[in-house]
């Protein structure tokens, strides 16, 4: 039996070529050297799991900037903690590099690059695709190369391997960390999938250096597939809560009670909670891969499709809410002057990349009005009207406002203050409620 990808065939006779011994036997001592190419939110605790593994580790990113940082120790991801960036800069376990030659000096490469929509929501694999050539370049035969970047199923066979024209032995493992939350990334278990037997037996024996449970799965489109289902799963859910909000607060019901109550059942519920939209680099982006995958192939996904277009039009809502504040207080939007409190597309992380926050900054901006934001993690933001600086909070400067939407509930904000300033209160995430804080005159639920 033989596999083909690009120009390279492996035959019986490759297989034999393409011992895997000595690397699976590397692999178990940890005397092997990784390569780790994307240096982001999931490449960076990656490449500590191994470096604190005793792995040797060179982390590869196109940033100048961001390899900067890492050599001189300085933090770039905000909910990490200041300490992981210091251990790698000081370990001498740990490379950052801008250069792609010193994927020639690694035994396995994994990539961790971004997978972004372009303008007409259609899968961006650029980033991939030039990892790939990187690999291909600078790579060496017998190098065990694996894809972690979320990806419609079809991704590692039709754009990875044919890039690669050497014998690499390829694997795909799909990456699951959940930035600032509570679930332990090693922990966690690890999807893994190989073109072969031998793949898969490299890929095991690497994600077994550093994770508890690495479970197999029968191919790399499952794999490809099963991380899709889990965010997709999570997307539609919570389109199904914001859709629900909307239906119960106009029957004068609150979705959060609501969610309450149904999630005393202790068999078939799950709770999800609405909000303002989706953020971050998964939800938002991750069922528009799969449905622009289907849509091609075989048939639109009708759920998915709805989902996606009723979380875009959640900050539409909260605006619409926000307008029948100002107006039961004799106010125009284009008068007023609001405040976002958290910006990051959700708690504990200064993430910001496609949260509902900025459409509703930029909304609000293009309706006229004063805008202004505050969020712990976030101290500077640019915004399609310019730069603004979160602001302090403090008694006096939040009196400057006529009213707040909460967009992200960090716990690390003192809501008192708020509740304290009579200032009305746009809330997406019930936090005035969970923390005690029920004046309904100034709180609006959205
Ligand atoms: N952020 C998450 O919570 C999360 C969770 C699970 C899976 N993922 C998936 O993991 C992948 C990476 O996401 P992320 O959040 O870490 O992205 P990120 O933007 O934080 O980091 C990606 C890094 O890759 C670098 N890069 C881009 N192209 C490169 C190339 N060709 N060579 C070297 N470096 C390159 C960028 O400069 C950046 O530093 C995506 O597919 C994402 O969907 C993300």
């Amino acid at each position: 039996m033989g596999w083909a990808y690009g120009t390279a065939i492996v035959t019986d006779q490759g297989d034999q070529d393409r011992a895997n011994g000595p690397l699976v036997h590397a692999l178990r001592e940890k005397s092997a050297t990784v390569a780790i190419v994307g240096m982001g939110y999931v490449g960076v605790p990656l490449t500590c799991a191994f470096v604190e593994a005793g792995i040797k580790t060179i982390g590869l990113d196109t940033d100048k900037s961001r390899v900067a940082d890492l050599q001189a120790g300085r933090p770039y991801i905000g909910h990490l903690d200041d300490t992981v960036f210091q251990r790698l800069a000081a370990s001498a376990g740990f490379e950052a590099t801008t250069r792609p030659q010193a994927l020639g000096d690694a035994d396995v490469v994994v990539i961790c690059v971004p997978t972004p929509l372009d303008e007409d929501h259609v899968p961006d694999l650029s980033p991939i695709a030039r990892a790939a050539a990187d690999v291909a370049e600078h790579g060496r035969p017998r190098q065990l190369v694996v894809l972690e970047s979320t990806t419609y199923p079809g991704t590692t066979r039709d754009v990875l391997i044919p890039a690669l024209t050497s014998e690499f032995f390829i694997a795909y493992s799909p990456e699951r960390i959940d930035p600032g939350g509570t679930a332990d990334f090693v922990s966690t278990p690890k999807l893994v999938a190989g073109l072969d037997d031998q793949s898969v037996e490299l890929a095991v024996a690497l994600y077994e250096s550093v994770f508890a449970d690495v479970r197999l799965v029968k191919d790399i489109e499952t794999a490809e597939a099963a991380k899709l289902l889990e965010n997709t799963f999570r997307a539609v859910n919570i389109a199904l809560v914001n859709e629900l909000k909307v239906a119960f607060t106009s029957l004068g019901i609150d979705i959060w009670d609501v969610i309450d109550a149904a999630a005393s059942k202790p068999f078939g519920f799950m709770s999800f909670y609405p909000g303002p939209g989706v953020g971050g680099h998964c939800i938002p982006i991750d069922p528009e891969y799969l449905a622009w995958k289907t849509r091609s192939s075989t048939s639109p996904l009708a759920i998915t499709e709805a989902a996606i277009r009723i979380n875009e039009d959640m900050p539409g809502y909260v605006l619409l809410r926000l307008t029948d504040v100002l107006d039961s207080r004799n106010r125009l939007l284009e008068d007023s002057t609001i405040l976002i409190v958290g910006v990051s597309y959700k708690p504990g992380v200064g993430d910001i990349r496609s949260s509902p926050a900025l459409v509703l900054i930029d909304e609000l901006a293009s309706g006229g009005a004063g805008v202004a934001y505050h969020d712990p993690l976030v101290a500077a933001l640019d915004t399609g009207s310019g730069q603004l600086h979160s602001i302090p909070w403090e008694p006096a400067t939040l009196a400057r406002f006529d009213a707040a939407i909460i967009c992200t509930d960090h716990d690390t904000i003192d809501y008192s203050l708020l509740a304290a300033g009579g200032l009305p209160i746009v809330d997406t995430r019930n936090a005035m409620a969970r923390r005690g804080f029920m004046n309904s005159d100034n709180i609006t639920k959205a």
